[in-house]
């Protein structure tokens, strides 16, 4: 018993990485008294080391001895199955049924799905095909690694066929290693020196937890691709991927440059109707299911955003499309094409009824019926940029005789970049529950993706996930919920995302009922958050669209040729996205669904400024005028952020110190940020509108002392850009690159007592400054402004929204009278900003 407990903490004590995930097969606490309901040897029927159903028996083995602490054996057989007790089986159906198995009262299971005959000691984990064994046998894993031995028997088949993972790595620009376009976890695991890198275990690490949740492709590199992958050298590289990927049945893809036959060189053309460029690409595409047999397909991003397409010879895109999908079909591979095509040359808000949301039904218009079966169009999934909130595209109500797939971004770009807690099924779920009414009959979008609404045998989902070589994956522990939750929900878009993230917790914890309850209500509280300080009411995230997509700059989201706009002014906000007097999106949907749209008083209060400009003043349905709805939201939101940090310090000796003290780290930035997220919406908008916080909130901040009025030596004030993430609009800077500046105050106003002294300060990624705060003259705090190389978050050189950030020093006893300085070194060329510091009594935000 005493050794147990000393087990126990051995255990906790043991720094945990990330590194394994979901798929740590964690020592369940009761795992003794198991021993004699578990089996003792696993029979595979199938022992060619590469192949999926190797994978499951060597994983169930490895599993259950960790798990257990129990040793169970392996064993091969293609022919005999020996009437064992106490055995997992691990095969297809077809390799049971020719081994002698008998088959009779297993259900049809469909491609990629799995039989999981759980009767004690005795297991049977059927699949379909290969990768469908492998499924069952996480899937048996999983409940084992739970604690669930119950006797269970049932079959699983997925919703749809294309669970795919896309990866915008680059193969150079992360200094040695391929960058990862909007990752924020670090470098490629794929590429390294322009080149596919020599050592692939992360490739294969990762194999391994998408299989672990269903995931069947991998494309592996930016949707902005490079020419450059269908060379010789790099083909030979993604063979060597597809060989580190193909034991886990995970397919490889790649992203394809449309003007490749002309950019190598090869051709003076790329026109897909050309003779000569639809046998370049027979040819290349040859060449790589030479190397690559189960070459899962092309994934394209034509005419968008620079991206050379059909459209440059006056062809359509189901001309494109076709004619990468002529080249794959002896093959049976996929082409993925994506619909975000809109051309941001000639958007022009002086236009009222200019808008980018309409682009993709309207550059797919009248191409339905046009592609080739083996093309899927893979359609992000609000009409304009992976928002914090925006309507189904209503694209997916436009392709009914070809295959969809939805898009759904697993890596935080504009929800926080895994610096925020932000849990994303409940936003994942508004759109693929979302009821398109196509002829006024039931159609969900997960019933369009799945094939099932249309009679399509194609589509499914494609989650952009651009893990990294951080230990992490994500570059957060908490942010791996969003991966786990991707697949989960592609295999089964039924699933409730609460149950799914439980899953995940006690697989990636455990199971104590406060860690469970903890990590719950923090994530399912996470989006709504988000959304309440950053952008509400479909206004979309109020992130600086031009720079980094990360903090606040709504004034970037007017007068940009990205056409990403809000239209405020100093007394109305919002989109007329309507037919009678605006842009006329909300025509795109099938009638029932555009005539709620239509109107004001039948849409929903949180996508009101995504389809209609009203006066801030306007009355919303829950009784609140817009204008005071942003400033409550925007108090309620980093108010409930505040709370994070402490919930989750209830976990401190629940889990290993490692992870807890690298998730409070990113929780305490995150509840820094959502105030200045806070302070530059509500500040703007008030500046904008001159309505005033009825609750008198905003630019009110009777705890605050800012930098600029302090006593300031080597210190200058610096007038910020944009102002309204600075508290007063004013900074300050050293005066020089090498001397220490000072900024100090007489606290002769202040009660005697304990306060949290938070200073808000700049961390760009511009040098490594250094502050040292003093209360007469004893030093209580300092730190390095290194946050940017810590958090991941894409980088800033300016002293704005991204780089503001906040530190505090809780429990300070301060006297009346007490001198209170900021020393700040500068480095480099980062010269140290302070925007203002806060002495807060206790439970007091500001
Ligand atoms: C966003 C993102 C880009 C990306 C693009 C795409 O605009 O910011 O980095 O290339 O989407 O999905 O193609």
């Amino acid at each position: 018993m005493l050794l147990g407990i000393l087990f126990g903490l051995v255990n906790l004590a043991v720094a945990e990485t990330g590194l394994n995930g979901w798929l740590r097969y964690a020592r369940l606490p009761s795992a003794e008294t198991l021993h004699s309901e578990l089996p003792v040897h696993v029979l595979v029927l199938n022992s060619t080391e590469t192949s999926p159903v190797y994978t499951a028996g060597s994983e169930v083995a490895q599993g259950i001895g960790s798990i257990f602490g129990k040793k169970c054996s392996v064993g091969y057989s293609s022919g005999y199955i020996p009437p064992d007790n106490a055995t997992v089986i691990v095969g297809t159906i077809k390799q049971y049924a020719s081994s002698g198995g008998l088959i009779n009262g297993i259900p049809e299971l469909e491609a990629d799905g799995f039989w999981l005959n759980i009767s004690g000691s005795e297991v049977q984990i059927l699949g379909q095909n290969e990768r469908g064994t492998l499924y069952g046998a996480f899937e048996y894993l999983s409940l084992l690694a739970q604690g669930n031995t119950s006797q269970i028997a049932y079959a699983s088949n997925p919703d749809a066929p294309i669970r795919w993972i896309n990866q915008w790595d680059n193969l150079q620009g992360g200094g040695t290693h391929g960058s990862v376009e909007r990752g924020y976890g670090g470098p490629s695991i794929f590429f390294e020196n322009g080149t596919v890198k020599s050592n692939l275990t992360r490739a294969a690490q990762y194999a391994r937890l998408l299989a672990s949740i269903g995931i069947n492709a991998v494309v592996v590199n930016n949707v902005n691709a490079n020419e450059s992958m269908l060379t010789a050298p790099i083909m030979d590289g993604l063979k060597r991927i597809a060989d580190v990927f193909r034991p886990y049945g995970v397919q490889l893809g790649i992203s394809l440059y449309f003007a490749s036959p002309q950019a190598l060189g090869e051709l003076d053309t790329f026109d897909p109707l050309d003779g000569a460029v639809i046998e370049w690409w027979h040819n290349r595409t040859d060449q790589i299911y030479k190397r690559i047999p189960d070459f899962a397909g092309y994934l394209v991003k034509a005419n968008s955003e620079g991206q050379p397409g059909p459209l440059t010879y006056n062809r359509t895109l189901a001309e494109g499309a076709n004619l990468f999908a002529r080249a794959l079909q002896p093959y049976g591979g996929v082409v993925m094409f994506r619909a975000f095509v809109y051309d941001s040359q000639n958007l022009n808000e002086s236009y009222w009824k200019d808008d980018r949301a309409n682009a993709a039904v309207q550059f797919f218009n009248g191409l339905d019926g046009q592609f080739e079966d083996n093309v899927v169009i893979q359609v992000k999934y609000g009409p304009i940029d992976f928002q914090v909130r925006e309507p189904t595209s209503p694209l997916f109500a436009h392709l009914q005789q070809t295959s969809s797939a939805i898009e759904l971004e697993i890596t935080q770009e504009y929800l926080g970049q895994q610096c925020h807690l932000v849990y994303l099924p409940p936003l994942w779920k508004t759109v693929l529950d979302f009821d398109m009414r196509v002829d006024s009959q039931p159609s969900l979008v997960r019933g369009i993706v799945s094939g099932q609404r249309f009679n399509r045998t194609l589509g499914g989902y494609a989650g952009v996930a651009n893990v990294g070589t951080n230990q992490t994956w994500l570059g957060s522990h908490l942010a791996m919920s969003n991966l786990y939750a991707f697949g989960r929900l592609a295999w089964n878009p039924r699933l409730d995302p609460a149950s799914i993230l439980q899953d995940w917790i006690r697989l990636t914890f455990n199971s104590d009922p406060t860690v469970l309850d903890t990590i719950t209500s923090m994530s399912m509280e996470s989006w709504p958050t988000y959304e309440n300080y950053t952008g509400n009411l479909g206004i979309q995230t109020l992130t600086d669209i031009l720079y980094a997509h990360y903090g606040p700059n709504p004034a970037s989201q007017d007068n940009n040729p990205w056409g990403q706009w809000t239209r405020a002014d100093a007394n109305s906000i919002g989109m007329d996205r309507t037919v009678w007097n605006g842009t006329g999106f909300a025509g795109q949907y099938p009638p029932q669904v555009a005539v709620m749209y239509e109107n004001i008083s039948t849409t929903p209060d949180d996508l009101l400024l995504w389809f209609h400009h009203v006066p801030y003043t306007q009355h919303l349905q829950s009784g609140q005028t817009v204008i005071q709805h942003f400033y409550d939201a925007h108090y309620a939101g980093a108010a409930n952020a505040q709370t994070f940090p402490s919930r989750w310090a209830t976990l401190k000796s629940k889990i290993d110190d490692q992870r807890y003290e690298e998730v409070l780290f990113r929780l305490t930035y995150q509840a820094g940020h959502s105030i200045v997220w806070r302070d530059a919406i509500n500040n703007f908008y008030f500046n904008l509108s001159n309505v005033p916080d009825q609750a008198g909130r905003v630019e009110n901040h009777p705890y605050r002392i800012e930098a600029e009025s302090m006593d300031l030596s080597g210190y200058t004030p610096y007038t910020v850009s944009p102002w309204n993430v600075a508290s007063g609009g004013v900074a300050v800077v050293t005066t020089s690159n090498t001397t220490v500046g000072t900024a100090s105050t007489t606290l002769s106003s202040i009660t005697s007592g304990t306060y949290d002294v938070a200073v808000n300060y700049f961390d760009m990624a511009i040098g490594r400054s250094h502050w040292q705060v003093y209360l007469n003259d004893q030093l209580i705090g300092q730190w390095i402004g290194d946050s940017d190389l810590t958090l991941g978050h894409s980088p800033s050189n300016y002293i704005d929204g991204h780089s503001a950030t906040r530190i505090t020093f809780p429990g300070i006893q301060i006297q009346k009278g007490d001198v209170l300085k900021i020393a700040g070194t500068p480095d480099g060329i980062e010269p140290a900003p302070l925007d203002y510091i806060s002495i807060l009594p206790e439970g007091v935000v500001d």
